[in-house]
């Protein structure tokens, strides 16, 4: 596996993900992992509980030494436009700068920029990941783009193969839920891309209105044909979960509803049904699995019974986030060591 950077969770290939879900899972049960001499810098423009921390823990296992700025708060803030006159405002730093001279402190830079959510065009270019690529002189690694969320895509899969044994040709069920703020798209958009690329049959199954970007839909109906998988996209909830195998919550702003942020809010204010709760699962395949990225508003996006009842994966998956950053940090970091 050559691995440049990890931008979308698709660079590795179908082969490259099960291998490193895979060496995740080995990794979780007590596998020696490798040990480098080696620097990472990670950079937070927004809050995080699990990939700032299971990244900070993967280092600490491979023996990586790890450091963390956020920008605005003890870092100086960046300027992300090229050409900008930095004459006001509160950016002391152009991005460009600033990577560059981390690239040459750290092997490696991974970066966490969310969606802005007000300029449709602005988040599909990703302007702050499509930089550090752009200036880094390494590999860098996505924490959360306006678009994709490889890691959290890697744990996904890692608890799909866990349960599951194989990916391709399962039924996995990707269901809008309930929240009361507009949320990115980056987790679904990375969940339809990493399950169709191992070949699952995916249904995604949003309201009237919140559909994902279009452009990603049909990339993974690619990848999914490729890979002897399906996609569907339905705005029947139930058919999507009648006999699956896993169903994946989460929350998402509509593709088309951009700049419509209060005819949306409207609308989220009358989807309570959307929330996941029991009967779910006599709809779903027996021993079906409940994921969840997680944070989750309890009670909200899915009830109590469901978050902590026995088809629940959510906290596995989210140890596994340790578990699949170090497999990936080997393989990106650590020259193929698996296949050497
Ligand atoms: N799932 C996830 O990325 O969690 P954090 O936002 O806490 O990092």
């Amino acid at each position: 596996m050559s691995l440049r950077h990890f931008i979308d969770g698709t660079e590795p290939g179908p082969a490259g993900v099960e291998a490193i879900a895979r060496r995740a899972l080995a990794l979780s049960r007590g596998a020696p992992a490798l040990r480098m001499s080696k620097r990472l810098i990670s950079v937070f423009m927004n809050a995080s509980l699990r990939t700032r921390l299971s990244l900070d823990a993967a280092c600490h296992g491979l023996g990586i030494h790890h450091q963390s700025v956020t920008p605005g708060a003890n870092a100086w803030a960046l300027e992300m436009r090229d050409g900008a006159v930095m004459m006001d405002g509160d950016k002391a730093e152009h991005v460009a700068d600033a990577v560059r001279v981390l690239g040459q402190y750290g092997h490696a830079l991974a970066v966490r920029a969310f969606a802005g959510l007000q300029n449709r065009d602005e988040d599909r270019a990703d302007p702050v990941i499509s930089a550090f690529v752009k200036h880094a002189p390494g590999p860098v690694v996505n924490l959360e783009s306006a678009r994709y969320h490889p890691l959290q895509g890697l744990a996904d899969a890692a608890t799909w193969f866990d349960h599951l044994g194989q990916v391709q040709g399962q039924r996995i069920a990707l269901v809008w839920a309930p929240h009361p703020r507009a949320l990115p798209a980056a987790v679904p958009q990375q969940v339809l891309l990493t399950a169709s690329l191992l070949g699952a049959r995916i249904t995604v199954a949003h309201p009237e209105g919140f559909d994902l970007d279009p452009e990603i839909v049909t990339r993974a109906q690619g990848l999914a044909a490729a890979g002897g998988g399906e996609v569907q996209v339905t705005t029947d909830r139930r058919a999507a979960i009648e006999g699956t195998q896993v169903i994946v919550a989460k929350s998402w702003s509509g593709f088309s509803g951009y700049g419509r942020r209060e005819d949306e809010a409207r609308q989220r204010e009358t989807l309570g049904a959307w929330r996941v709760d029991q009967p779910d699962f006599a709809l779903a395949s027996p021993g079906a699995g409940f994921m969840h990225c997680l944070p989750l508003r309890r009670n909200v996006v899915a009830t109590d019974a469901v978050v902590d009842g026995p088809s629940s994966w959510v906290v596995q998956t989210a140890g596994l986030r340790m578990h699949t950053a170090m497999a990936l940090l080997e393989q990106l970091l650590g020259g193929d060591p698996w296949t050497a």
